[in-house]
């Protein structure tokens, strides 16, 4: 086969892999916490009462899931809600702009509600606009993602008024939405800054994975990945110090686990290979960072050492 057929098919069957959410335990608090805040808020509508809504914030560090779990989350209720008769409400998502302004917010979340609108406009108009297209498309849930970055840029009077603007639109007395916050740590500095928004809020956080404790089980996962990529495992990667590796390289976080575990799959698939070994997390981690073998978790035996964040590391920099 030619080179460039084994290219083409790799990403074939890597989007194919990648398509596939993994239904990590951690999903379990998550999915939960917000099945109630949407049953609540259906069983509101349904009977003509309003109460305030009620938020979600998620945090966890960069690579730990977040993004990738909401989107899931919302997919899976948009069906669900399809399903029981509710075709008619909608979820919005969008990711916080940058600068965070009041009226940057409300003309983003006016774009995704599909209605874009010039920035001529005055802060209290679009956020008018913002609330009668909320109720106008009866939206349930409005997900903001990277919500750490509400407080980076701008300065403390513009987190201010966008945080009163989410208490606003939650407590909305003719049609109170919900908030779905998701970011890194940093978005629990903004809650614990704002009570009234933080009180209206449940809180989940996607903790760090360590390798001591999740080596077994990155194992199991890699062991999943590879019975669907039809490859078989060798015995260098079932290793428990495998496991160990994968996590710390992943700076353990878990999404990034699954992408190095996924890079490798690739890499095997490139090489032509059937099974799947620890050459191919050498090399694709290497691609991935371009650090010296020296600064490889999979090659070297004292690989805690490392810092999985850096890239570019060398034995002797010139
Ligand atoms: N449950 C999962 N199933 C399959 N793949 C996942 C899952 N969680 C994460 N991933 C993979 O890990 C990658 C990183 O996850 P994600 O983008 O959700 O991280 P994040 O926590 O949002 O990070 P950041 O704070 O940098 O935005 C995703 O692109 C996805 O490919
Ligand atoms: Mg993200």
């Amino acid at each position: 086969m030619m080179k460039i057929d084994l290219v083409t098919q790799a990403a074939q069957r890597i989007a194919s892999l990648k398509g596939h959410f993994v239904h990590h335990e951690r999903f379990v608090p998550l999915a939960e916490g917000f099945s109630i805040l949407a049953e609540k808020r259906l069983v509101d509508i349904q009977s003509g009462r309003t109460s305030e809504a009620q938020g979600l914030a998620l945090s966890g560090h960069s690579g730990a899931g977040k993004s990738a779990a909401i989107t899931h989350l919302l997919a899976m209720e948009s069906q669900r809600l399809a399903e029981h008769g509710h075709g008619d409400t909608t979820i919005v998502s969008l990711r916080v702009p940058s600068p965070a302004t009041l009226k940057f917010v409300g003309q983003m979340l006016l774009r995704a509600l599909g209605y874009p609108i010039g920035a001529d406009r005055h802060a209290w108009y679009i956020w008018d606009l913002v609330q009668h297209h909320l109720r106008e498309r009866r939206v349930l849930f409005v997900h903001l993602d990277e919500a750490q970055d509400l407080a980076s840029r701008g300065t403390k009077h513009e987190l201010d008024s966008v945080t009163s603007m989410l208490k606003t639109l939650m407590t909305d007395p003719e049609w109170p939405v919900g908030i779905i916050l998701s970011g890194t740590n940093e978005l629990e500095d903004i809650l614990n800054h704002d009570y009234q928004l933080a009180r209206r809020m449940k809180t989940v956080r996607f903790e760090s994975l360590s390798p001591a404790a999740y080596g077994d089980e990155i194992l199991d996962l890699l062991d999943s990945y590879c019975e669907r990529a039809g490859l078989e495992p060798e015995d260098d990667v079932l290793e428990l110090s495998h496991g160990e590796r994968v996590v710390h390289a992943a700076a353990n976080q878990f999404g990034i686990a699954i992408v190095l575990i996924l890079d490798a799959i690739e890499d095997a698939y490139l090489q032509g290979q059937k099974t799947l070994n620890r050459h191919n997390f050498i090399r694709s981690y290497y691609r991935r960072t371009s650090c010296d073998a020296e600064f490889n978790p999979f090659v070297v035996p004292d690989f805690m050492r490392i810092d999985a964040r850096q890239v570019f590391s060398r034995e002797n920099r010139t």
